[in-house]
């Protein structure tokens, strides 16, 4: 699962559901990254590259219609491919710390544990599409549903957005939904404590950030 040893960089996930923290915990983690010296780049899925932030568009606007979980899955890979080929490959070959918001194991949760996209079949396509590349180390903010969803809501009204923009689907869907994401994300972390980290996100915001440094500048030798 790990990328090839001939890179040098480290590719770094933040994963959970919505209001988990994720966004925070990354600018955080490569602030004191970057202060240490290490040249960090961080990016985001579905995204990073103009292509993916295209797909993006599709997946999470309402507009973009009633997708089926598979048409999804595809739509999520055909973003990854690019994201990783431009984006993730690229900079670990050159020895930087690569921070995703998101990636894989955010599709397992959504389209395979969530909407019941055969998980075998998912990782095939990871296999066929990506050849199994995948993080280094991935943390898993975990917190009940209805406390990440407030701390999201909360945040999208201090945006200012219209509501269109903020009406996310995955935002709009029950409680129940959230909860099969919550236990996807669970069940990946032991399934692959390796690589996982699962943290509980109810604590502060420093606390988390503390947790998060010592596990990363470990993975890093440090
Ligand atoms: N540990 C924490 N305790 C309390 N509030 C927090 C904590 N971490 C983040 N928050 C607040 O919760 C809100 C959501 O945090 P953040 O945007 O980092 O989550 P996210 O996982 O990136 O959400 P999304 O999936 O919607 O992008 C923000 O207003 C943030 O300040
Ligand atoms: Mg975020």
């Amino acid at each position: 699962m790990e990328h090839s040893k001939a890179m040098s960089g480290l590719f770094i996930t933040f994963e959970g559901g919505e209001g988990s923290g994720k966004t925070t915990q990354i600018n955080r983690l490569a602030q004191t990254l970057t202060a240490a010296g290490h040249k960090v780049i961080t990016t985001r899925e579905p995204g990073g590259t103009p292509e993916a932030e295209k797909i993006r568009e599709f997946i999470v606007q309402r507009e973009g219609g009633d997708w089926s979980s598979m048409a999804e899955c595809l739509l999520l890979f055909a973003a990854r491919v690019m994201h990783v080929d431009k984006i993730i490959r690229p900079a670990l070959e050159e020895g930087k710390i690569v921070i995703s918001d998101r990636f894989t194991d955010s599709t397992r949760a959504y389209q395979g544990y969530g909407r019941g996209f055969d998980l075998a079949k998912m990782e095939e396509l990871n296999d066929m599409v990506l050849g199994g590349f995948g993080p280094d180390l991935t943390f898993i903010l975990d917190v009940e549903p209805k406390m990440g969803l407030s701390r999201s809501e909360r945040r999208l009204a201090a945006e200012i957005l219209d509501a269109a923009q903020t009406e996310d689907k995955f935002e709009r869907m029950d409680t129940s939904f959230h909860e099969k994401i919550r236990q996807g994300f669970l069940d990946i972390a032991a399934n692959e404590p390796e690589r996982c980290r699962a943290l509980d996100a109810t604590q502060s915001i420093d606390d988390l950030a503390e947790a998060i440094k010592t596990a990363a500048l470990e993975r890093l030798g440090a």
